[in-house]
């Protein structure tokens, strides 16, 4: 197993019969650990021995797996909190200010995530019977349980781009005509960076035209910027810029930035207001929110320029794969912090490698059949890559075809 150092700590995991380092433990096996509960086995598996090799498990899966540091929690244990249902927390009231007034727009409103501050725009915007249009791998369709149709009654238009992202050509003739027949189409959904269209980053002008022409439509225009921050700077413009593109701006926290959670819906006042009663509605009205949103403040401050790092770190990791046989479809340019590829069908499954690479100590997402993805963030250095890099080199040599398959799910194991 590479990347293995001594210790003395236990390391343990155990499924289905097989011995696999999978979890990191501290080898107190009398339960009062916290260690995810997998002392007792490893006591079985490992003969009780207590002198074992430590591994750092290098997680890929998503951006979203980071971990609040410890600098981060001090400043979210300290901060200065009210009810926020009430408007008065007033660290959410700084943060909501200050990203407003940074996307040059009136308001914003701290919501629990993407998936709720996206769906949150979609309501603001449509009413039941209406239609959005978007891509079709666009995460407002395709990941958050149906929100559109369950939560606001509204049906989508899925419509094919380039690099999960439309253009105008992409969504012309697409508005229906006015007639009592037809739903009504509202609403254009843009994803920037696109996720499953591979890490891609708007070009500033296309996302300009896309509005110009919802304008003429008499449409309403929202970004679901889950990595609005790596699009920025990625492509190297404002966020003033991008705020000039939309109705209304969804922004994470939980990924690139670090944050535990927490993201934002930025828009004009009377959509602000709207949205703050529609995130009642969802359930997303908490009260001493200023814990997570000094966590956002503190990200900000932090976390934004480092971003380039992860994209560097994907950029050189995309280059290793593509060297590596039994690895296909990396693509020519990498520019943010995803990489997609595929895997050579004689060799096994994405899932079969993905359980391939846990042995390994790494964890990646089996997102297909043969589909993998990878992604950079806060939690890997330059010098995982290697270890990666590495990882993927052994496990494609030894195989993995005769793998169990241990789930199907984009995030199987
Ligand atoms: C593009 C995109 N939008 C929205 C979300 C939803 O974010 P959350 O997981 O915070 O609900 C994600 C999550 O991965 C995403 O990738």
């Amino acid at each position: 197993m590479n990347g293995l150092t001594e210790l003395g700590f236990v390391v343990c995991g155990y499924q289905g019969g097989a011995k696999s380092v999978v979890l990191v433990c501290c080898g107190d096996d009398s339960g009062a650990c916290g260690c995810i509960g997998a002392c007792g086995v490893l006591a079985a598996d490992f003969g009780n021995s207590k002198k074992a090799t430590i591994v750092k498990l290098i997680d890929l899966r998503s951006d979203t797996v980071t971990r609040p540091t410890q600098e981060m929690r001090q400043v979210m244990a300290s901060a200065e909190v009210g009810d926020d249902v009430m408007g008065e927390d007033p660290t959410v009231n700084a943060l909501e200010a200050k990203m407003a007034r940074m996307f040059g727009r009136e308001a914003a409103v701290l919501a629990c995530s993407g998936t709720q501050s996206n769906q949150m725009g979609v309501r603001v915007h449509c009413i039941p019977g209406d239609e959005l249009l978007i891509h079709e791998t666009g995460h407002i369709c395709n990941f958050e349980g149906g929100g559109p149709a369950a939560l606001s009654g509204v049906s989508v238009r899925t419509l094919s781009g380039h690099g999960g992202m439309l253009d105008v050509r992409d969504l012309e003739g697409r508005v229906r005509v006015n007639d009592q027949h037809f739903c009504r189409t509202r609403l254009v959904c843009l994803e920037n960076t696109t996720n499953l269209g591979g890490g891609r980053v708007y070009p500033l002008e296309v996302m300009e035209r896309v509005y110009a022409w919802t304008r003429e439509q008499e449409l309403k225009c929202h970004l679901d910027g889950a990595r609005l921050f790596n699009a920025m700077v990625a492509g190297g413009y404002t966020a003033e810029a991008v705020g000039r593109c939309f109705d209304t701006i969804s922004i994470c926290f939980s990924k690139g930035l670090g944050c535990p959670f927490g993201s934002i819906l930025i828009g004009d006042g009377d959509d602000i207001r709207k949205a703050r009663r529609i995130r009642k509605l969802f359930g997303g009205g908490l009260r001493q929110s200023g814990m997570i949103a000094a966590a956002m403040l503190y990200a900000l401050e932090h976390n934004v320029e480092r971003l380039a790092d992860d994209h560097r770190n994907a950029t050189r990791l995309a280059a290793g794969l593509r060297k590596i046989e039994g690895i296909k479809n990396v693509p020519e340019v990498v520019e943010t912090n995803l990489i997609f590829f595929e895997i050579e069908e004689t060799l096994g499954s994405a899932v079969q490698f993905a359980g391939a690479m846990r042995e390994e100590s790494v964890l990646i997402g089996p997102m297909g059949a043969q589909r993998v993805r990878m992604v950079t963030h806060l939690d890997v250095s330059e010098a995982d890559v290697d270890v990666v890099l590495g990882a993927v080199g052994a496990c494609m040599q030894r195989g993995f075809r005769d793998r169990p398959v241990l789930g199907k799910g984009p995030f199987s194991r």
